[in-house]
């Protein structure tokens, strides 16, 4: 049996524990032959691939990114995609896939499966946090640990000068990662993609924060928008993946601020950031145990499924469910973080 293995989409901290958990398994329990490929689903399109075998997989548990590379390459978008995919897929003599990514890769992975049959097993990933079917996806608990030490260290930064810090964190659709490192960084403004929010409402938290001769944090997704819309979009609408990007709502949040309260605000955008270097110990336990049972569906040949966090289960969903709806952060949750705000 061959195995290939592809990363699509944004890279994310613990892909390169997927791999080898997956590798590793697959080697040494299974007897199985991996092939790489190269940048997420351009590899089977162009026959991109990259040697995957015990020493490719040795001493990359820690590292960041991915060592195979990522792109956005929809292979369903490109004319003759499915059978370039099933040629280079028989050339290499590779007999299952799995996919490793978010919506977007996960997406094509089901299609594959349960339209074309190419057998392909499924694993999430997202510093988001916003795939349904899964508790946690790996990367998500690496992204509010960096962001909440950022928060830590803007909270004295901003006491020194009595200053309004507004820090955008990542969160084009879900306010995860905001709402998890406002809470843990005791920001005293929260806001998310899935309420749209009353400036004037802002301006007053942030009014009676310095009342009480304290510096207010305000973190803002960068999906998050103002009830009344008229905020202006830094980059135009969409970009040439056809995302929205709002990446102008903190400068511009940190400018209303200024305006309307009159204290001097200052903006922080984490960006990159929270996807770069090594992952958390939790995301290498989860993205090691996502590729020891993505290797185990594929022996069992259980394809078109996903692996899942359920508690502390792994269990396999079909992926066209799974990236069927996002999973946006609950407006009681939301509710329960409003006891701080101000
Ligand atoms: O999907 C993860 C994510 O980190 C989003 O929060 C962010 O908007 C996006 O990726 C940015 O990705 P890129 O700059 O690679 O297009």
């Amino acid at each position: 049996m061959r195995v290939g293995v592809l990363t699509g989409g944004g890279d994310c901290p613990g892909l390169n524990a997927v791999i080898r958990g997956i590798v590793r398994k697959g080697v040494q329990e299974y007897g199985y032959h991996f092939t790489g490929f190269k940048d997420g689903w351009r590899g089977p399109l162009d026959g991109a691939t990259v040697r995957l075998d015990i020493a490719a997989v040795r001493g990359i548990l820690p590292r960041g990114g991915t060592v195979l590379g990522s792109s956005r390459t929809n292979p369903l978008k490109v004319t003759d995609g499915v059978r370039r995919i099933k040629e280079n897929l028989a050339k290499h003599e590779v007999d299952a896939l799995i996919a490793i990514g978010g919506e977007d890769t996960l997406g094509v992975a089901a299609r594959m499966s349960d339209e074309y049959g190419v057998p392909c097993v499924g694993v999430p990933k997202t510093i988001d946090n916003d795939l349904s079917a899964t508790d946690y996806t790996f990367g998500f608990d690496t992204a509010v640990g960096i962001a909440t030490e950022a928060i830590d260290r803007l909270h004295t930064t901003a006491e020194s000068h009595m200053r309004v810090l507004v820090v955008e964190v990542m969160g084009r659709h879900a306010g995860w990662i905001a709402l998890h490192s406002g809470l843990a960084g005791g920001a005293n403004v929260i806001l998310i993609p899935e309420q749209r929010f009353d400036v004037d409402q802002v301006c007053a938290w942030v009014t009676s924060r310095f009342k009480a001769s304290y510096a207010p944090i305000v973190v803002v997704a960068e999906g998050a928008m103002p009830q009344d819309g008229d905020m202006v979009l830094k980059d135009g609408t969409l970009d040439a993946f056809g995302h929205v990007r709002l990446s102008g709502v903190g400068e511009w949040l940190a400018k209303e601020i200024e305006k309307r309260t009159g204290k001097e605000a200052r903006t922080t955008v984490l960006g990159h950031v929270q996807r770069g270097g090594t992952p958390s110990a939790f995301d290498r336990w989860l993205a090691t145990r996502f590729g020891l049972h993505a290797i185990e569906a594929v022996r069992d040949g259980d394809f078109g499924k996903m692996v899942a966090l359920r508690g502390t289960d792994i269990v396999r969903v079909s992926i066209s469910e799974a990236t069927a709806k996002l999973k946006t952060v609950d407006p009681a949750l939301y509710a329960e973080a409003g006891v701080f705000f101000g």
